[in-house]
């Protein structure tokens, strides 16, 4: 048959992911071992250690890729590798491991965008999805407004001139004493659910500047005002808390939740009044990073995206936070256009990337 067959590889922050994914879009394999362990000891990202971690793991978690897809890596067709943005010394493991495979089995290579990754993989879960669309690619390190006008054409409508909000959902989370094994952001969305969200008041950020970019460190500032008010200690875990200290630490998260969404809310709304100027055929707005995951920011965009005349797309919070399928699957993209580079040398330094 004519379908070809790409792995995808994804190294740029604290994930270590590998999918393989075929040209009609079946996810033939999708593995991501995560150094939440290391994050949660820590309590952020280090970038020498954040390597050591990836460099551990990827031979492993490619084998795991190849493997669950009943394949070698002669059944590829070419392989797609996350070049940036993101730790340097993170990509390079990735980038080094897909130069080896390629070159060692004369594949093709293409080097991704990590955020374009994000925004082109709701292509492959609504196959509906059709440029121009406009997306909200909201992570831990960006907060992003574009309109994808085609392949490779995205003109950027909106960024943070501080923190992404999933910084400031981590930062709270830590703040609240929430349990750090996992993300911030899953452990405010169960905890907020607790909570009253207008008993604390929070001011929506930037509500001056009539454009669509975003800011959360005055929120981040705010909040932690908040907890230091409430005299709410980190150092004492949720889960020994006493009730009303619970619910004090509920009605932040809640609060918080709340404003950090409206705020996101505002600038869509803003962003498609901007892009239909731009391209009046846009029927989607594309919703898509790890912070897209949470139900509540989906159910509030779905109400602003739907009173404007467009539909919501949003991909399986699996797909929402880093993997390698996104990345596989902008490779499809990037191929089917002939946009590829030929197979590095088989034989090339250790060092050479
Ligand atoms: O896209 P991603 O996996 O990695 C980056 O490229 O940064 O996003 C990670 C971010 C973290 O800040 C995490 O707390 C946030 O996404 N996140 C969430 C949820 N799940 C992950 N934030 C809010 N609610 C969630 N359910
Ligand atoms: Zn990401």
């Amino acid at each position: 048959n004519s379908y070809f067959t790409i792995l995808g590889i994804e190294t740029s922050c604290d994930d270590t992911a590998a999918a393989i994914v075929r040209s009609n879009g079946e996810i033939l394999s999708h593995v991501v071992s995560s150094q939440a362990d290391l994050l949660a000891k820590y309590g952020g990202v280090a970038p020498k250690m954040a390597e050591e971690a990836h460099s551990q793991v990827i031979n492993q978690v490619v084998q795991e890729a190849l493997d669950k897809a009943c394949m070698t890596e002669k059944d590829l067709t070419a392989v797609a590798v996350t070049i940036g943005p993101g730790l340097s010394l993170c990509l390079r493991v990735g980038v080094q491991k897909a130069r080896q495979i390629a070159g060692s089995f004369n594949l093709p290579i293409m080097g991704i965008h990590h955020m374009e990754a994000h925004a082109l993989v709701a292509r492959l879960t609504e196959k509906d999805l059709q440029f121009p669309f406009i997306a909200l690619l909201i992570s831990g390190g960006h907060n992003l407004l574009i309109l994808a006008r085609d392949l490779g054409q995205y003109v950027q409508l909106g960024t943070t001139i501080d923190d992404a909000i999933g910084e400031a959902y981590d930062k709270t989370a830590k703040w609240l004493g929430l349990d750090m094994r996992r993300s911030g952001g899953p452990a405010i969305e169960e905890l907020a659910k607790e909570g009253n969200a207008k008993s604390v008041n929070f001011s929506v950020p930037m509500k001056q500047h009539k454009d669509c970019n975003f800011s959360y460190a005055g929120l981040k500032t705010q909040v932690r005002l908040a907890i230091e008010s409430k005299k709410i200690d980190a150092k004492i875990p949720i889960s020994s808390a006493c009730i009303e200290d619970r619910l004090a630490r509920a009605d932040i998260a809640a609060a918080f939740q709340r404003i950090a969404v409206l705020h996101l809310e505002e600038r869509c709304e803003r962003a498609i009044q901007w892009a239909l100027k731009m391209e009046p055929s846009i029927r989607h707005l594309v919703i898509s990073g790890g912070v897209a995951s949470n139900q509540y920011v989906r159910s509030r965009l779905d109400m602003v995206v739907k009173k404007n005349g467009l539909q919501l797309v949003c991909p399986p919070p699996r797909l929402c936070t880093d993997n390698g399928v996104m990345v596989a699957w902008t490779g499809i993209e990037h191929f089917r256009m002939g946009r590829y580079d030929p197979p590095p040398p088989a034989e090339e330094p250790e060092d050479f990337v």
